[in-house]
């Protein structure tokens, strides 16, 4: 069960210190799983990197194209979840990624908050099928996807540019009709989560 309130915001301009230094703080932990970037780590996450992050991520999500969020836990600042490559129509698909800070991981939080994600994708956003793609080795990243309810659909084979060289990933996928009553719900039913 989550240590404390889980909640998804929009990003905003002024979590640049709060994301830098947990990011910094983190790259041992974050690095292996996340794509590769241009320029060192800590350049990249420099306070004064972030306006562009942030303002590339908003405004992906004014074309309709993304749903940036921060994590917070009781109201402070702990990770992000994005939802990207919204593709409307015939589709109605998304993928999820997330990352959460040290000091609060193995407690429920990347749980809860793929659970808060998805459902706001299958409800208000009107998608159909969300998917992820995760490296065969991140075990939490498994878990976290796999207790949401995601099936596994196949091995891409060097799929990502991940930490400087080309990783296989598995696509795991959820569509609406297999979590008819919300993933936040079903975390509350097996005692995972309680509303607040
Ligand atoms: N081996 C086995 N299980 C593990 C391990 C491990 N080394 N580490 C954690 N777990 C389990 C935990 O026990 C827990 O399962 P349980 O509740 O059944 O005990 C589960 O993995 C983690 O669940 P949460 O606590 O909800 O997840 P958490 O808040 O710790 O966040 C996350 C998990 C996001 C993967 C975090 O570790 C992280 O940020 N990692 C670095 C970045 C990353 O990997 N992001 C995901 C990339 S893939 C994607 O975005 C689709």
């Amino acid at each position: 069960m989550a240590a404390g309130v889980v909640q998804l915001r929009p990003v905003r301009l002024r979590d640049g210190r709060a994301w830098s230094e947990v990011r910094t703080r983190d790259e041992n932990q974050l690095r292996p799983w996340e794509p590769t970037g241009t320029g060192a780590w800590h350049s990249r996450h420099h306070p004064t990197a972030w306006p562009g992050v942030c303002s590339a991520l908003r405004s992906a999500a004014r074309r309709g194209g993304a749903l940036p969020f921060v994590i917070e836990v009781d109201g402070r600042f702990v990770g992000q979840l994005t939802i990207g490559n919204v593709v409307r129509g015939a589709l109605r698909s998304a993928w999820v990624g997330y990352w959460v800070a040290s000091p609060f991981t193995g407690q429920g939080v990347a749980t809860a908050a793929v659970a808060l994600g998805v459902d706001h994708c299958f409800g208000p956003v009107g998608l159909h099928r969300v998917e992820a793609t995760v490296r065969p080795e991140n075990t939490a990243s498994r878990a976290v996807l796999a207790r949401s309810g995601f099936r596994e659909e196949g091995l891409l084979r060097r799929y990502l540019d991940v930490d400087g060289q080309w990783h296989d990933h598995l696509l795991v996928a959820l569509t609406a009709e297999e979590r008819l009553g919300g993933c936040a719900a079903a975390l509350v039913a097996g005692a995972r989560a309680s509303w607040v």
